[in-house]
């Protein structure tokens, strides 16, 4: 219907503005996209050495796929409200991942996923960011840590939302997985050949 289509486009255009190559421009930091990993996310703009940078990339870049999804709860309203907010969900990460602005190469979705999985149903964001923190801690490296965080993320929203699996908040869940997934088979590969990144917070000039 027409209500699900314009939550879909605001979620696309919301998804689509890359916080991350924003902020390290005004910052005087430059081209995120010619640093470290070349990725727009937090993890690379981490990599500047800008904590402070990294933070707000984080969380503007989770509070745009929130908004989305709370966007689209109030845009669809009723009975569609599941499915505008399935919709959303995916069309944000879309959006981050694939922008317009850039050439459609954007980024990798974390962030914004955990936003929207916060927005879907908060105690299994929640938990998503404990997972992520934890295995990112442990292992110190970022992508180890929101690979086992979205690989969770399914379940937490099946079991927390009370729905069956094959509903539009669980599906849509799923297929951001599998988008992030498909979005670090980079990642996957250096993780498998022991040559993944890793993060280092105590002396950014080191690394
Ligand atoms: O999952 C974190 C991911 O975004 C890693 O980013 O820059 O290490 O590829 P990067």
């Amino acid at each position: 219907t027409a209500t699900l289509g314009v939550a879909a486009a605001i979620a696309y255009l919301f998804g689509s503005i890359p916080f991350g190559l924003l902020l390290s421009r005004a910052a005087g930091v430059g081209d995120i996209r010619k640093i470290g990993s070349g990725n727009i996310g937090a993890t690379n703009v981490l990599r500047t050495g800008r904590k402070g940078l990294a933070a707000a990339t984080l969380l503007l870049d989770a509070l745009k796929g929130a908004a989305a999804v709370l966007a689209a709860r109030v845009i669809c309203g009723g009975e569609d409200i599941d499915t505008g907010m399935a919709v959303a969900a995916i069309a944000v990460v879309i959006g981050h991942c694939f922008p317009i602005w850039l050439g459609f190469r954007g980024g990798k979705g974390v962030a914004t996923g955990l936003g929207v999985i916060w927005a879907l149903c908060w105690p299994a964001g929640a938990l998503c960011c404990l997972v992520w923190l934890l295995v990112a801690r442990l292992s110190r490296i970022s992508s180890a840590g929101a690979l086992a965080a979205f690989c969770f993320a399914p379940v937490f929203v099946t079991l927390l939302t009370h729905r069956p699996f094959a509903t539009p908040v669980p599906i849509a869940t799923t297929l951001l997985t599998l988008l992030i997934l498909v979005r670090h088979q980079g990642n996957i590969a250096r993780l498998i050949s022991g040559q993944e990144s890793h993060i280092q917070l105590t002396d950014s000039k080191k690394n």
